[in-house]
């Protein structure tokens, strides 16, 4: 079983560049779709939330050609089922955009209804309510996939009763081959939202207001093939921000936006860091005297639910007492204990959405184990700063949205690897100083 096995306590310092956006990709291979001409997508990060979108395009008949580690063609002309019932595509939350996109295109679809991340009940009524208004009919099968279908879809005014990421770029793609006009009000304004729409624009659709409350779709009757670059992923950069700062490091973080990270600059530079911003780059400088601060997520522009275990395990190590206001999903401090047998001091609240956070001095290295995505992230972090060495396990949570960590933490000067059994393990512990002996040796 992979494992992360780290040394900490090296402050990273360096440059690292970010890749395309995990969760802008997932909508963006949806659209790739829908029309029967190639799409060339650029900037694809190779993580494995992408790969098994990819796959599961592939097996519906999809040609599917990777031009290079980051480049692919799709070309949809040759999808032969609506149907995408494959038991893998339930790993991934976002294979519920293949509903959205093969709706919108042959008004029809069916695929196994989503996992993803375990972090709390994810209900998909919003994308439900989205796609009645458009006309379709939906019922959940006996084998537990959505059924979708339609005889016509026509374009409506939608009011969202929550914002969802998920059921605005769902709806935004049913809705680009709609008759007449969509208006979708309450709409997320995420940088994925905004990425999905540009990149469905230059596919021939007339989307209006992405980035704004309010998107207006004009449907159009047929989309063509373009080539995209997919938007620097806001949530890797801002996990090196928060490793820099942890870290105590000083890392230039290249091939972002810093407009998307702006959110994530000013909770750290709340913490005392030092942060400089470029054109498409921004550099932290962690500060080793960081103070406490309060953080409550909320949807884009507010501070992102995905940076919350990443910026607790900066908290953790700051003066004072913070406080994490979790207001997006419920279960999402499960790293909480984990982080706690490091050393952190963080208690959760009975009702499991605010964290208090007492700071210390230090953490120590533990075996502990990725409870989803982001908060392996943040375990890394911890194990990075921690006193002696730290694996973690279940990096496969990890891996769905990072593409290279260990790689790029080891250029930025982190003693970290990715161990697959124990030898390779004591064959790092070996060449990296060995484990402190538990108690100082006495002198005769
Ligand atoms: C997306 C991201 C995820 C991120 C989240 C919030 C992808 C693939 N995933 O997830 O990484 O953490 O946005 O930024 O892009 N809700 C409903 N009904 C619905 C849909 C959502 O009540 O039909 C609720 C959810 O339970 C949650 C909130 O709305 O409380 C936001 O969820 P949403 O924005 O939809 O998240 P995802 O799209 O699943």
């Amino acid at each position: 079983m992979l494992q992360f096995l780290m040394k900490g306590g090296t402050p990273l310092k360096g440059e690292v560049n970010i890749g395309g956006a995990k969760n802008a990709a997932l909508g963006i291979l949806a659209a790739a779709i829908m029309t029967d001409e190639p799409v060339v997508l650029e900037n694809l990060p190779d993580v494995s939330d992408i790969n098994v979108m990819l796959k599961a395009i592939s097996d519906i008949g999809a040609q599917v050609d990777r031009l290079d580690r980051h480049t692919v063609r799709i070309t949809a002309g040759s999808i032969h089922t609506q149907k995408v019932l494959f038991d893998y595509v339930r790993k991934i939350r976002a294979s519920y955009y293949l509903i959205g996109a093969l709706l919108g295109k042959y008004k029809t679809a069916e695929v196994a209804l989503p996992g993803g991340c375990a972090i709390g009940a994810r209900p998909i009524d919003q994308h439900l309510k989205g796609f009645h208004a458009l006309g379709a009919r939906t019922e959940i099968t006996n084998e537990g996939a959505l059924h979708a279908e339609a005889d016509a879809l026509v374009g409506r005014h939608i009011f969202m009763d929550v914002v969802s990421v998920g059921a605005t770029i769902n709806v935004m793609l049913a809705a680009v081959l709609a008759e007449g006009r969509t208006v979708i009000e309450s709409a997320a304004k995420e940088p994925h939202v905004v990425d999905v729409a540009n990149l469905l624009n230059c596919m021939g659709a007339r989307i209006k207001g992405a980035g704004t409350d309010v998107i207006r779709i004009h449907g159009v009757e047929k989309l063509h093939g373009t080539t995209y670059p997919i938007v620097p992923d806001q949530i890797e950069a801002g996990t090196f921000m928060m490793a820099a700062a942890a870290t105590n490091g000083d890392v230039m973080i290249r091939n972002v936006i810093p407009k998307h990270l702006e959110v994530i600059s000013a909770k750290l530079l709340e913490m005392g860091c030092t942060i400089q911003e470029f054109d498409d780059a921004v550099r932290v400088c962690g500060n080793p005297d960081k103070m406490y601060t309060n953080v409550k997520t909320s949807p884009y522009p507010g501070f992102p639910t995905d940076m919350q275990p990443q910026i607790a395990t900066v908290l953790a190590l700051a003066n004072g007492t913070s406080m994490i206001t979790e207001s997006i999903f419920e279960k999402r401090f499960a790293y909480v204990e984990e982080l706690n047998r490091m050393g952190a001091d963080i208690t959760v609240c009975e009702k499991g959405d605010v964290a208090t956070i007492n700071g210390v001095k230090g953490l120590k290295g533990a075996d502990v184990t990725a409870p989803d995505l982001r908060a392996g992230a943040a375990l890394v972090i911890a194990g990075l700063c921690a006193e002696g060495y730290t694996s973690v396990s279940d990096i496969k949570y990890v891996l769905r949205g990072y593409e290279d960590f260990d790689v790029k933490m080891q250029k930025l000067g982190a003693q970290i690897i990715t161990v697959s059994d124990e030898k390779e393990a004591e064959e790092f512990i070996r060449r990296t100083g060995g484990m402190e002996p538990l108690e100082p040796a006495k002198e005769a």
